[in-house]
């Protein structure tokens, strides 16, 4: 069996975005992310008939928003989990599975691209081929709308993670800080020849009942268990724990305050 940094970018998420994944982050994640949904719609000026592909959609919550502005939605992703749940969120909406660097749409096609918080691997190039993928199906008169995490000293959830990943035996395949570091996103866009429109932070605020609580669904997560079983459990809730202490109420409420990059560029390179 190959370990977790033979497989490609793209293996890695059909392993990790599994039937369990999908169901707890259409439960206890999605549903918190609306502020994230409605600044990505109003960033793009999204218009009744408009057509807006939703690029590694997940659950398909910002293709639901999408589709409630009167967009003809279609969406992609590499996990059928995912993709069971945008379906039913939309049954009026075209999903279907699909890499985000290799997407299965003819030049031009959109009038609305959007790929919110998917852009998950730098490794060979595949975060820069998604873009140029992303590029390539919009319209040229269009607009891209690309969201990954802040700089990690600008979110509760990020702190999680780096604690987590020094830990990791291996450098994880797929990151959500993938390309969070200051400067690396920047560069990518240049050499894609994207021209920015829009710049800004969103903030979004992920809340538990307890640490207890956050770490029941954190642990058994995405990547998070494949280094939970590589290191053991307990070590890695501990280095948690301490992360997130700042995010803990006296109440003993996890309150996480999160910022994610929402970045708006002409679709074509210039
Ligand atoms: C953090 S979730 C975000 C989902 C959704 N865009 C949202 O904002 O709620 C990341 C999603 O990206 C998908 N994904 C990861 N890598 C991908 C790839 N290479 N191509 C397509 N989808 C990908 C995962 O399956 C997952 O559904």
């Amino acid at each position: 069996m190959s370990n977790a940094q033979d497989r490609t970018p793209s293996t890695a998420d059909r392993g990790v975005w599994g039937e369990s994944d999908a169901d707890i982050w259409e439960r206890r994640f999605e549903l918190q992310r609306t502020p994230l949904f409605d600044a990505v719609l109003e960033s793009i000026d999204v218009e009744s008939g408009m057509t807006l592909l939703d690029a590694g959609c997940g659950g398909g919550g910002l293709a639901l928003a999408a589709y409630r502005t009167g967009a003809r939605v279609f969406g992609c992703d590499i996990s059928e989990g995912m993709l069971t749940r945008a379906r039913h969120k939309v049954p009026a909406g075209e999903f279907r599975v699909a890499d985000i660097a290799a997407l299965p749409y003819a030049d031009d096609s959109f009038d609305r691209v959007v790929a919110c918080d998917c852009l998950l691997s730098v490794r060979d190039g595949h975060a820069q081929k998604a873009v140029r993928e992303l590029s390539r199906v919009g319209k040229p008169t269009g607009s891209l709308c690309l969201v990954i995490w802040e700089e990690p000293r600008k979110s509760a959830l990020s702190r999680v993670v780096t604690a987590i990943h020094k830990l990791s035996p291996t450098p994880p395949p797929v990151s959500p800080l993938a390309l969070s570091a200051e400067g690396v996103f920047d560069a990518l866009l240049r050499e894609v020849g994207l021209r920015m429109r829009t710049d800004r932070t969103v903030r979004v605020t992920y809340r538990f009942a307890t640490f207890d609580d956050f770490w029941s669904v954190w642990s058994v997560f995405g990547g998070i268990k494949l280094i939970t079983d590589a290191v053991g459990e307990s070590r890695v809730s501990n280095a948690v724990r301490e992360a997130i202490q700042p995010s803990i109420r006296s109440n003993g409420e996890l309150v996480m305050d999160n910022a994610w990059r929402l970045v708006v560029v002409s679709t074509k390179p210039v």
